[in-house]
């Protein structure tokens, strides 16, 4: 590897061209696909052959002669449709059992054979029909000749919406459909109630929607940013039960089961606010405003059981799938601790505690939804007091909910927020719109491995697949939803449909170039982030090393500085690597021939006494926010203050930070600064006490300072400590307090808070 200085680097390339792919540019890449020579012309299709009296499958046919754009044909209703002379389009039902989602799909000279068991089948084969007459650019009207035999990994393939922080018209909602089921995702979650609104007329109850559904004011931006205003105007709206049936039967038509879900015993401000009777004050509360955890809880008494019953009995009706999710997450328990009737109920059911009220809870609504013929989903939360027979858990809170109710032989859906929420940041880019925080790449969605290696065999078939979540605090209209879902959407389709050995990010993104130009085509714009350049630092007796990380497609990489003298483009082409060890800004792009993928790069390089040392961490960041290792605390550039998460950020979940930095020779210094974040509604705790100690062998080290941080409301906490009097040290050592345990009055109580760390300058 070659080192150079940056401004004489950069960058190896080729320039052969992104759009190169043997394979059709089909997503969910199909189980096997095999490629003939020659091609047929779609035009001369004239005869469509169906089996005899099926009109489920006469209906599918005209799907498909839509989408061939076939002028005249006939149709021929055959007892065993087989390829003909004349060229045609054929259906073959298929009679194995339990593979209603295979199918095959053939494409010779004499036109196009489709096989499969079931409708769904049919339908997912015209997906793949449809992406392969789209990937052939040049001309959309011929098929290379095919033999495509497919089926997916897992029977869950799901992405969740929520429409109670931004609420989404029907319209909007049958968008989010067609592009689930154009990747071949077949459930679709459909998060109904929160705090901040209730958005499903219920008959029985009508101040659900007449009160429950309208909030006053918005909160805009971060609780944590000075700017976490509320807006003023009124919000709110709900779907009609007639709303809600008409988008069950489009979703049915692309065979998409929908699961409904209305949250308790938590996030029920809304309902609250409507029947305040259910609650264990009584009131009066409001539909919230703001986003986060609240206090106020459904009430375990008996009358507030029976209305949540008669909720989901009408939720049952109108929901024809097996599952009703009631939520479950983020109870605190403050009001039931308190409340005579909750206490009541604990002895009554002879509880220990009340985690084990909580499970109380969820079993009478479990038995209820039993009785209905239903099945019980809830996020991993349900677990805490005893699961309910039968449940199904959505670990959320990482994968490890997940796998204990695998072992305790429950159904689990994976969605662990490292790599499932698609409100996440996307892009180190400081131009990304506004998210909730965390840093989910297109890269990390797509190494996501829905079964745990810890799992037996038996246990793993309780993994039942993953779904996308799609939380709308800082999503406020459909432009921006898609932009969060599209493309880590598409990855995750991929990751649930595709067997393991053959998925490759690479070549994933070979063939999403072809669905990146359908979705502009469309008119859908969603984000390219996955072109945008990133890097990674080293350390180095010289310097920093500086390495790109390039796209995953070829293309090049330039470099241009903000030095007057220098401020031209400058390209190279060598190494992909440099030193630095001075101060400079530059700024860095990607490009094939002359046009830029993804977004600029510009960076901030500020060089001290401690950038490219090196550094040990007695406690690993979490593996939710390794930043990019421990190198990237002492590399130079500081963390940006826009977001917690990305390359430059560790997160330590409940453990200290302790970094010992090793400055390679006796070095003078006087100043050090370290960057922390401070985002109590993430459960992110800036520390409040702070230590330093220097050392002139590595073993024996000194204390030197000890530092009581104030509290403080600010985002990032950015202590600049002056030392009495100029110090010398080889090794240097800071321990920063993690908060600890989160106690009952703030965000995040009963869990372990996080400590975000930036850069330690050493000046
Ligand atoms: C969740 O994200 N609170 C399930
Ligand atoms: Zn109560």
């Amino acid at each position: 590897m070659k080192i150079k200085s940056v401004f004489f680097i950069i960058c190896s390339l080729l320039f052969s061209t992104v759009f190169a792919q043997n394979d059709p540019a089909i997503i969910p890449k199909p189980k096997s696909v095999k490629l003939a020579g020659g091609n047929v012309s779609v035009q001369d299709i004239a005869t469509i052959v169906i089996p005899k009296k099926n009109a489920e499958i006469k209906k599918l046919a005209l799907d498909y002669a839509k989408v061939l754009g076939l002028g005249k044909y006939t149709f021929s209703e055959q007892e065993k449709p087989a390829f003909a002379k004349s060229k045609s389009l054929v259906f073959q039902i298929l009679l194995q059992e339990n593979k209603a989602e295979y199918y095959t799909l053939t494409v010779t000279k004499n036109g196009i054979l489709v096989s499969a068991n079931d409708p769904k089948g049919f339908f997912y084969a015209l997906q793949s029909l449809t992406q392969l007459l789209e990937s052939n650019q040049a001309n959309e009207k011929f098929l290379p000749f095919v033999v495509i035999e497919d089926e997916p990994v897992f029977g869950y393939r799901g992405m969740h919406l929520d429409v109670a922080r931004h609420f989404f018209s029907t319209d909007v909602v049958k968008q989010y459909l067609d592009l689930m089921s154009r990747y071949k995702m077949n459930y679709f979650h459909w998060h109904l109630t929160d705090d901040q609104g209730w958005r499903i007329e219920i008959k029985k109850f009508p101040k659900l929607t007449e009160v429950g559904a309208y909030r006053k004011g918005t909160q805009l931006g971060h609780a944590h940013d000075a700017k976490g205003q509320k807006g003023q105007e009124d919000y709110g709206s709900y779907y009609t039960q007639e709303e809600i049936k008409e988008i069950i039967q489009y979703a049915k038509e692309r065979h998409i089961e929908i699961i409904p879900e209305i949250e308790m015993p938590g996030h029920s401000s809304a309902a609250l606010a409507a029947y305040p009777e259910f609650g264990c004050t009584g009131g009066p509360y409001h539909v919230e405003s703001n986003w986060g955890v609240f206090k106020d809880v459904f009430c375990t008494k008996d009358t507030s059981i029976w209305f949540l019953k008669e909720v989901l009995t009408e939720v049952c009706d109108l929901f024809p799938g097996k599952y009703i999710h009631i939520g479950g997450d983020e109870v605190p328990k403050e009001r039931w601790k308190a409340c005579p009737r909750c206490q009541t109920i604990v002895k009554r059911q002879g509880l220990k505690n009340h985690d084990e009220l909580q499970s109380y809870f969820i079993e009478q609504i479990g038995i209820h939804l039993f009785n209905q013929g239903k099945k019980l989903i809830g996020w991993d939360e349900i677990l805490e007091g005893g699961l309910a027979a039968n449940a199904t858990v959505m670990s959320w809170r990482g994968t490890q909910g997940g796998i204990e109710s695998a072992k305790q032989r429950h159904d689990v859906i994976m969605c662990p927020g490292s790599h499932c929420y698609f409100d996440h940041y996307q892009s180190e880019s400081i131009k990304e719109p506004l998210a909730i925080g965390g840093y989910t790449n297109l890269e990390k969605v797509y190494a996501f491995q829905p079964v745990p290696e810890v799992l037996s065999k038996e246990e793993k078939k309780y993994i039942l697949g993953a779904q996308g979540n799609l939380w709308t605090e800082y999503i406020p209209n459909a432009n921006h939803l898609f932009y969060m879902a599209y493309p880590r959407a598409i990855a995750l389709a991929e990751v649930l449909w595709t067997a393991s050995s053959e998925l490759n990010y690479k070549g994933f993104t070979e063939r999403l170039n072809s669905h990146m130009l359908w979705f502009k085509k469309n008119k859908i714009e969603i984000s390219n982030a996955y072109l945008d350049l990133g890097y990674i630092t080293k350390s180095n007796p010289n310097g920093v090393e500086f390495h790109f990380i390039k796209p995953p497609i070829d293309g090049r990489i330039l470099i241009e500085t903000e030095k007057p003298e220098e401020g031209i483009v400058q390209e190279y082409a060598e190494a992909d690597s440099f030193l630095l060890n001075q101060n400079v800004d530059f700024g860095a792009w990607f490009q094939l021939q002359d046009k830029t993928l993804g977004r600029a790069l510009r960076l901030n390089f500020q060089n001290h006494l401690a950038a490219g040392k090196n550094i040990q961490l007695k406690y690993n960041p979490s593996i939710k926010y390794p930043g990019s290792g421990a190198q990237c605390l002492i590399n130079g550039f500081s963390a940006p203050t826009h977001k917690f998460g990305g390359s430059e950020w560790i997160g330590l979940e409940g453990d200290d930070l302790h970094a010992t930095i090793d400055l390679g020779a006796e070095k003078e210094f006087q100043t050090i600064t370290i960057q922390f974040y401070q985002a109590n509604d993430s459960w992110i705790y800036a520390p409040e006490e702070l230590k330093i100690y220097t050392s002139k062998d590595g073993e024996k080290f000194d204390e030197i300072y000890d530092y009581k941080l104030p509290l403080s409301a600010m985002k990032i906490i950015s202590p600049e400590i002056k030392l009495n009097q100029k110090t010398k040290s080889r090794y240097l050592r800071i321990v920063a307090k993690n908060h600890g345990m989160i106690d009952e009055t703030l965000p995040g109580a009963g869990h372990k808070a996080w400590l975000f760390v930036g850069e330690i300058k050493l000046e």
